[in-house]
Parts: structure tokens; sequence; C-alpha cells
């Protein structure tokens, strides 16, 4: 039998699919609401950390309109402890968008998806073809991984002429085969599954599961001895940048009942969420008397916190902090950009980010 044609690697994958694929929320009532929101949270997030926010996400807005007529406020606070916020602000920028030209409804037409805010080729081509049926490859690090190891490219996969040359092999493949011409949403899907569970990225791939084990370059070449499973080539990966050290001091400013918490900038790093009052470097008691003055408080008492660390993509925040004891009678009644609030009012309705949980914990 001919193996490797594009007929039948398709339906080899449907098939293999429909025996295995995993059980999703978001695969259940695939809406193009439910499916760009959770391609949205998808992104640089794993799918077992999305599962809950993806629920409370559309308990609280189960719809397009309703996520348009919701604060970015409430959004940030939706999302909080997933990361990444710009993700959640161009989210509801897009359902306004939405809302507004479109009456609520996501637009079928991937040149109309691909301009709204937040919205990128890959994602364009998941809603696409998850929701609307369009037969369009959603180019991820799974199909281009797959791409790579069926074909034994050589390229650096990450470059744009690799990722065309993986959509225009996806492409095709869809295009032969009525099957996959009938379900290009679980074609992507099932490259997704795929990848995560039998062509893995970082360890050995489990060829002997994969239902293209037949038609692969490198399976192939795994077999014939000549390629160790446990070193593949795929994926490229960039050199690791290192990454930024910054030191803060974080005060837990403790005023009556309430504890001090500000706005961050609406623009940079976490923009829009809220924090504990933190200045940088690591400032000893005297420093730290006269920052905290200069925030409009009178210190009677600072009591040094455990260290904490958060790790973001690019930098790393090394945070000493300190719970301050203010004198209420002196503190201005409404310190400049600061709101006092209770512990419980500051957890239920303000996001503050995983970067400040240590903190959180003890406010
Ligand atoms: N990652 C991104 N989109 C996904 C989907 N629809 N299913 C599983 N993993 C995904």
């Amino acid at each position: 039998m001919e193996k490797n044609t594009p007929e039948n690697l398709s339906d080899l994958l449907l098939a293999w699919y429909d025996a295995n694929k995993r059980s999703l929320p978001w695969r259940e009532d695939p809406t193009p609401y439910h499916v760009w929101l959770s391609e949205i949270m998808l992104q640089q997030t794993r799918v077992e950390a999305v599962k809950g926010y993806y629920a409370r996400f559309l308990q609280a807005l189960p719809t397009i309109r309703a996520l348009a007529e919701a604060s970015e406020e409430q959004c940030l606070k939706l999302w909080e402890g997933l990361g990444y916020y710009s993700r959640v602000r161009n989210l509801h920028k897009a359902a306004v968008v939405i809302e507004e030209q479109y009456n609520g409804r996501m637009p079928s037409d991937p040149e109309e998806i691909l301009r709204l805010p937040g919205i990128g080729t890959y994602t364009c081509a998941a809603i696409a073809s998850i929701a609307f049926g369009k037969v369009l490859p959603a180019v991820d690090g799974n199909l281009l991984r797959v791409f790579a190891r069926m074909t034994c490219c050589e390229d650096d996969i990450r470059t744009p002429a690799a990722i065309k040359a993986a959509t225009a092999w996806h492409l095709s493949r869809m295009n032969a085969c009525s099957s996959s011409l009938e379900r290009p949403g679980d074609y992507n899907q099932a490259l997704m599954d795929l990848g995560s569970g039998i062509c893995l990225a970082n360890s050995a791939p489990r060829c002997a599961a994969c239902p293209w084990e037949g038609s692969c370059a490198t399976a192939a070449s795994i077999r014939a001895g000549n390629t160790d499973p446990e070193d593949l080539p795929w994926p490229v990966m960039p050199p690791k940048k290192a990454r930024r050290v910054e030191k803060k001091t974080v005060y837990l400013i403790r005023c009556g009942g309430k504890t001090a918490i500000r706005k961050r900038p609406q623009t940079g790093l976490l923009a829009g969420l809220y924090e504990f009052p933190a200045t940088d470097g690591h400032l000893g008691i005297k420093a730290s008397l006269t920052y905290l003055r200069s925030l409009g408080f009178e210190p009677l008492k600072l009591i040094p916190l455990e260290p904490a660390r958060h790790i973001f993509t690019h930098r790393e925040w090394l945070m000493n902090g300190y719970e301050v004891l203010t004198d209420e009678t002196a503190a201005p009644s409404d310190p400049p950009d600061i709101l006092l609030r209770t512990p419980e009012e500051i957890r239920e309705n303000y996001a503050i980010p995983s970067a400040y949980s240590a903190f959180l914990r003890q406010c």
C-alpha cells in the first residue's frame, strides 16, 4: 500500500483522533466565543491551568455581548493569575468591536477575524477552522514539529519560510481528503493532541502509537538506527536569554483594619493591575521610612516579611517586604493614588498579579 499519500494521512489522523481525543471543556460546545476564549487562554498557558479559568470566565461573562459590556477591571480580575494580561485587554477590546461592528457575533471571514485586536494568524485559523469549518491549518508548535519530523525538514522551524512550508504541507493534507475537508478543526486539534501526547517536544516521541508512523521520515530514520529518539533536532530552541534580575521592596501598609493597594500604570508590565506599594531596590528601615512618608503615611513599626521571588519570561523580581503599622490619625484621609481596602475587599474586587501572591497571602 502507498502510505505516504495525503488522503491516507488525514484519514489515519482523524480515525486516531476519534479514538483518542482529549475531552476538553471548549470542545464540548465549540461556538466561536468558546473557541476564541480558549485559544487566547491557551497561549503560553498549559491546558490543565486553563480549565478552571475558562469555566469561571464563561460563568461570569457567558456571551461576547456580556464581555463587551463588562469593565476592563472585571476582565482583569477574572484573568488574575493567568499572566500575560494584554491577552485579556485585547479580548475585551475585540468584544467591543464585535458588538459594535458585527452585532455581537464573531465574523466568519478569516480576514475579518484577523483584524480583531489580539488575534494573529494562528488564533484566526484555529477559530475559523474549529468554529466555522474553514479549511485552514492552525500552525502552532505542534503542527510545526510534526511537519518537521514527518519531512525531516532541516530548517529552523521558527523562521517565516519554515512556517510557510509547514502551512502549505498541512493545507495540502487537508485539501486532499474529504474527511479533513469536512472536519478541518478536528484535523488541527488532532495534531495538537498528537503533539502533546505522542510526537513529544521534550522527550522521545512515542512513534509506536502514532497514526503517521508509517509515513514519517524521522520514524524511519529512528528505525534504521540513524537517529537517536532521545535527541531529535526539533524543536530547535532559541538560546535562552538571561533574565534581568530586579530587586524590589514591597510594603503591606496597615491603616486601621485596611491595607494599602494602588493601580499600576495603564502601560508596561502588569498594566492596569493592582499592587501593594513597592519601590525599586532593597531598602532598609531608614530609606523605607522616607519612602512611606512620601506616600503620605506615618509609620509606627516595620516588621520584615519573608522575601519572595517571581519569575517572568524575561525578568525576575527579588522582593523583600515589610508589614508597616501606621498611625491612622496621622495618615491623610485619601493618600494620592493609594486605596485603603480590607483584605476581603482586595481579594474579591482587585486583580493582584501572582508576582505579589506571597504578600497577598499575608494581607
Ligand atoms: N491548544 C490550543 N488550542 C487547543 C485546543 N483546541 N485543544 C487542545 N490544545 C490546544
